[in-house]
């Protein structure tokens, strides 16, 4: 995969689950934030959740683990050719509370988007839930633009979400 601070990234799978459980539960203001919960099976949801009419062949959950038996300190996860090829969609990017203001969160995504651009991917979108501005900062400070605002409706709370777009040029 690609590695960050001299350390692989991991694509997590089935047996990552207590770990990325202890991990969501760490994130919980984020969780809180954004999906009104902390929902029991949020470490499923991550793995498992998919855009309409993708497969999970189509969907990385990578993981950055720490030294020894500190557990996950990032996670990013991505669906590619989604919504059209090409076009590759981040679904969640999450830093240990911890280990955050310390450039991580930046040195993943670019490790990240040289990974995506060599399997392929012409450009990257996400969104940024509004009441989430430290987010929407730390997107535009990648070189991610705001393309439009639309409404998200989770089973808890509806978010207006600011649709967000990078083009991969080499
Ligand atoms: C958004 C998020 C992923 C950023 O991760 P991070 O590792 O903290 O990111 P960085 O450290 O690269 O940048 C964050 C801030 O720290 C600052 N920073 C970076 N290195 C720093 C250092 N050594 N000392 C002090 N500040 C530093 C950056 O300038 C940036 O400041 P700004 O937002 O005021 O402009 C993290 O805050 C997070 O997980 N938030 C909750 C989940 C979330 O909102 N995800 C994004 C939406 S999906």
């Amino acid at each position: 995969m690609f590695q960050v601070d001299g350390r692989s990234v991991v694509k997590l799978g089935a047996e990552d689950v207590p770990g990325l459980r202890a991990f969501v539960e760490r994130c919980h203001a984020f969780m809180t934030l954004v999906y009104g919960a902390v929902e029991p099976d949020s470490a499923e949801q991550i793995l498992e959740g998919l855009p309409p009419d993708k497969t999970l062949e189509d969907k990385f959950v990578f993981g950055l683990y720490a030294e020894g038996t500190q557990g996950l300190l990032a996670l990013l996860d991505v669906v590619r050719d989604f919504p059209e090829p090409g076009e590759w969609i981040i679904g969640m990017l999450l830093v240990d509370p911890d280990h955050r203001r310390a450039g991580l969160g930046a040195r993943l995504v670019a490790a990240f988007e040289q990974w995506a651009r060599g399997q392929g991917a012409e450009g990257l979108r996400l969104v940024v839930q509004e009441q989430n501005p430290e987010a929407l900062r730390f997107w535009q400070r990648q070189g991610y633009e705001v393309t439009g605002l639309t409404l998200q409706e989770t089973p808890r709370r509806k978010n207006i979400i600011q649709l967000m777009h990078k083009p991969l040029t080499s």
